[in-house]
């Protein structure tokens, strides 16, 4: 039988470490959190071997004693929290006391440090958490830690690391992810004295994108201004619509300063880009949040790495309503607003497209405090904004259309402009309540199989809404008296069953109304037959005029682009 006992502090610290530092980049993360907590300036961080053979971390923060020094490599040892009810309110990255011991512990540990106020520093070497020396060393204020020949003296851990590309992999990603989220400091990283990049402080933010991200995303993006409600601000970059990833490797949030994984943030953005992107597709967006540090609860993960909000709804909330302000005034990206007058629509536009078509939808949502810092582009504008200035140039193989504009060249894709009108159109009949209706002079017959007929049964009064009108004759025997304006009859027959098939298939989105009016009309643009090839030039005009008047004329509202522009700039750039 064995007897209980305390462990050693040394075994105590690897078991800790096990949470703390599970590779090399969680290393670099710990050293990066502790010099951005000692209000450094400038960091610099070096790695070889993806971290494995070493990592330096150096800062010219506030720096440390040599007591000091001693002290903050002791277990629970932090100058961050006094009394557990500062866990209520962390408004630094660290306040376990665990990081330095819990490294020191696994690897060979060189910690070099030095207050402002000490005429000189001291140098702490520690191997598999056994000191080896501390003495004297003259050096300039801040605080330089190098780490060594990770997990040796825990080789069970060494199998664990991955190759030394995707090590470094992780750690050029964290150091990009803290650069982002702290453009105050000046950053600069390299792999075996290679830069990988270097990054001034108090740039704005997109130079920042374009120095650490590559010049690329930086021209994806699009400012965000400042938003606030009492006691949260928002603010960033957000991805252009159309452009979307794989992956959410490209979705960055920060919360007061801390880049986090927020599945409530992540998913409030892809909700507001849901008709802009592709499904299962994930926005670009650097995006910063800033609230009372008592509305986030920081300690649910080891790593620190998710957050939780006192209150999801709110913030969610707040997310989707300020990114879709920003993404329904800047859909019409690229161009200026100037050659933007505002022009009614006399006709209808093409056959089957009621005169609604140039309705503005609500332009609601536009949270109530909107801030715009004085260097942030104009207003959102939610009047229906017509672009004059566009010149047909030449049709491009029946579907796209080649075009003049005052800024330069675009290249219209003529069925995803007619889906976004006709998306639009739909929608703005739904939420008046009007539908445009078609009465069938002769009703049109259909019978159903029990599932559909109870679908049918069930979705009438939304059917109604849209313009439908149902008469139910025999058992499973349907009239259809009267169509949506949008809907050609001899397409009827087909449109209601794929319709009802697809309720019954995606029964809780056409639960609510709201959900059940954009799949009605995302079902209906798709079901739409192609116009391309069949319009007249006036015709076509007229397609991009109602275009350029709808909310988001950027992309279809399956999120494919409607339109490529290129600038006389951008020509200019690529002639050379
Ligand atoms: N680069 C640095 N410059 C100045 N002081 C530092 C630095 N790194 C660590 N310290 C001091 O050492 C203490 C211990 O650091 P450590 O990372 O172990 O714990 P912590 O940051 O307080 O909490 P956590 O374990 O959550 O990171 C810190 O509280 C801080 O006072
Ligand atoms: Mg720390």
């Amino acid at each position: 039988m064995s007897t209980i006992r305390i462990l050693e502090p040394t075994v105590a610290n690897q078991i800790a470490a096990g949470e703390v530092v599970e590779r090399p980049a969680a290393v670099i993360k710990e050293l990066l959190e502790n010099s951005l907590d000692a209000e450094a300036r400038r960091v610099t961080v070096d790695f070889s071997r993806g971290g494995k053979a070493q990592m330096i971390v150096e800062d010219d923060g506030k720096g440390m004693t040599g007591d000091e020094a001693l002290l903050s490599l002791e277990r629970h040892a932090t100058s961050k929290i006094q009394v557990a009810s500062d866990l209520d309110r962390i408004a630094t990255f660290g306040f376990r006391g665990e990081a330095l011991p819990s490294i020191a512990s696994v690897a060979r540990f060189t910690m070099q440090t030095r207050p402002a106020s000490a005429p000189s520093g001291t140098e702490i070497a520690i191997n598999g958490g056994k000191l080896v020396h501390r003495r004297d060393h003259g050096m300039a204020p801040g605080t330089r830690i190098e780490v060594s020949n990770l997990f040796h003296p825990v080789p069970a851990r060494l199998k664990f690391l991955k190759s030394d590309e995707t090590e470094a992999a992780h750690i050029v990603r964290l150091v990009r992810l803290y650069a982002i989220a702290h453009p105050e400091v000046g950053f600069l990283l390299r792999e075996d004295g290679r830069e990988i990049f270097r990054s001034p402080g108090n740039a704005p933010l997109l130079d920042r994108v374009r120095e650490i991200w590559g010049r690329q995303v930086a021209e994806e993006v699009t400012i965000m201004p400042s938003f606030a409600r009492p006691g949260m601000r928002l603010s960033g970059l957000l991805g252009k619509p159309g452009v979307s990833r794989g992956t959410r490797q490209d979705l960055v949030t920060v919360v007061n300063g801390r880049p986090v994984d927020s599945r409530t943030m992540a998913f409030a953005l892809t909700e507001s880009y849901h008709t802009l992107i592709p499904k299962g597709r994930y926005p670009l967006a650097f995006v910063f949040l800033e609230m009372d540090p008592a509305w986030v609860d920081v300690n649910v993960h080891p790593a620190k790495r998710e957050v939780r909000f006192r209150d999801e709804a709110k913030v969610r909330n707040f997310l989707i309503e300020s990114v879709l302000a920003v993404l329904r005034a800047r859909a019409d990206d690229g161009l200026p607003a100037a050659t933007i007058p505002s022009i009614a629509l006399a006709t209808p536009l093409a056959s089957g497209v009621p005169p609604t078509v140039s309705a503005p939808v609500s332009s609601s949502g536009t949270p109530a405090a909107y801030l715009p810092p004085s260097a942030a582009p104009a207003q959102p504008n939610h009047a229906p904004a017509v672009r004059l200035g566009w010149r047909l140039l030449s049709r491009l193989r029946e579907e796209r259309a080649v075009f003049e504009t005052p800024t330069g060249l675009a290249i219209l894709d003529i069925g995803a402009a007619h889906q976004r009108v006709l998306y639009e159109s739909i929608l703005a009949q739904f939420t008046a309540q009007k539908p445009v209706c078609q009465p069938m002079l002769v009703p049109l017959s259909i019978e159903l199989e029990p599932l559909p007929a109870a679908v049918l049964k069930e979705r009438m009064p939304l059917l109604a809404s849209a313009g439908f009108d149902f008469e139910e004759y025999g058992r499973n025997f349907w009239r259809i008296q009267a169509l949506p304006a949008w809907l050609e009859p001899e397409d009827a027959l087909a449109f209601v069953r794929d319709l009802l098939a697809e309720m019954a298939r995606r029964e809780g989105d056409f639960g609510r109304p709201s959900l059940a009016y954009d799949a009605l009309a995302k079902i209906a643009v798709i079901k739409a037959r192609r116009k391309g090839d069949s319009l007249s030039d006036a015709e076509l005009m007229e397609l991009v005029q109602a275009l350029f008047r709808t909310v988001q004329p950027g992309s279809c509202p399956r999120g494919r682009r409607t339109y490529i522009e290129w600038t006389d700039a951008d020509l200019t750039r690529r002639f050379g």
